[in-house]
């Protein structure tokens, strides 16, 4: 067996594991010199099969501020994926070029499922509408460093719910800390999918509640999370049009909030924060898209186990797709991974209430 550990869930790594990643992001932010060289050889291959600004580039920068070397794709209609290549086959071949794998790709479980075919590290770095964990790390750490804490906070989470995948993510991510809760705020179109609030009921009854405007929550919340109606999920493009303009951020209802609220985005934004807010103090998403390249320094040291203790000592198993969470069920999320590549074997995790969920999609059975 090799020793490889993967980020593909937000809350794959313990809560122990992600301060001592936050506490590594503060030492590079102070002492960016002292790291410049550290990943020297070493190789991160970006695998991008849907567009991104931010996350592409912020791995591709965290290498070589590491001292590493880059390599990859940012359109899959440049590499085999044309003639038909499969994520499976993709994955074996580049983890024998490159040291530690970046993909970010349409369906969901996609880089769950390459994760079981790698002999190297991979990162999601988004997955359709299901997870995006290491835009949930530069969530996390940016709340972290302007309240000092990630328990006993109520976060607001605006816009597109339904398919934004940063929102899933820090759901889980979040209700993981001592008394945080939750309040969601969408269209009836666009609410937070069942899966996630099955699974916070499961932790603690009353951890949420919902709204359809940010004039109702704005005043009771210590975090409002604005995200974009994304056109690029809806099969309907009518019914994008008549929910994209649904819930906008202006100066008017930043009258109405705290004055210790801050506002996140995980960018790009269309128009659903008005430019005039960039201007208030409590506008933090610039600076947490820049948290974004230092807490991803951060996890590609660990992942390549050059922090010293990240690994300790344990051996992680590559190819666990022969364990014994397989399952002759099917999935029924027609996004499902599964539904798309035949070579998979369906997995499931059960609850102690009897409840299937998808081990790569989230869905529920
Ligand atoms: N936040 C985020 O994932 O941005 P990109 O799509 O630009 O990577």
């Amino acid at each position: 067996m090799l020793k490889v550990r993967h980020l593909i869930e937000p809350t794959d790594f313990t809560i122990k594991e992600l301060e001592d990643l936050f506490s590594l992001a503060d030492l590079i932010i102070k002492n960016p010199k002292k790291y410049s060289r550290i990943c020297d050889g070493k190789i991160l291959v970006t695998l991008f099969y849907e567009p991104s600004t931010r996350t592409r580039f912020s791995f591709e920068a965290a290498m070589m501020r590491l001292g590493g070397n880059i390599l990859g794709f940012s359109d899959p209609n440049s590499s085999s994926t044309a003639k038909g290549e499969n994520i499976l086959d993709t994955i074996r071949i580049v983890s024998g070029y490159a040291d530690i794998a970046v993909m970010r790709h349409p369906i969901e479980g996609g880089p769950k499922a390459a994760s079981l075919y790698s002999k190297i590290p991979v990162i999601n770095a988004g997955d359709g509408g299901h997870q995006h964990p290491t835009q949930t790390l530069t969530d996390l750490y940016t709340i972290r460093s302007k309240f000092g804490r990630l328990d006993n906070l109520k976060i607001g989470i605006c816009g597109d719910l339904k398919y934004g995948r940063t929102t899933h993510s820090l759901v889980k991510a979040m209700s993981r800390y001592e008394n945080n809760s939750f309040v969601f705020i969408s269209p009836e179109e666009l609410k937070m999918p069942k899966y996630i609030c099955d699974g916070l009921d499961r932790q603690r009854e009353g951890q949420y509640k919902e709204y359809r405007t940010i004039e109702e929550a704005i005043g009771e919340v210590d975090i409002l999370y604005m995200t974009r109606v994304q056109r690029e999920r809806f099969a309907d493009l009518d019914e994008y049009e008549r929910v994209k303009d649904s819930c906008i951020l202006t100066v008017d209802k930043m009258k109405l909030a705290p004055e210790h609220m801050i506002v996140l985005h995980p960018l790009p934004r269309v128009n659903e924060i008005h430019p005039d807010v960039d201007e208030d103090k409590r506008a933090c998403y610039f600076e947490q898209a820049e948290n974004g390249m230092y807490v991803r320094m951060s996890l590609l040291m660990h992942l390549l186990d050059l922090t010293g203790d990240f690994y300790n000592g344990k051996v992680f198993a590559v190819n666990d797709h022969m364990t014994s969470v397989i399952e002759m069920d099917t999935c029924k999320n027609p996004k499902c991974i599964t539904n798309h590549e035949p070579a998979l074997r369906q997995r499931f995790n059960s609850f102690g209430d009897g409840t299937k969920v998808c081990d790569y999609c989230g869905a529920v059975l």
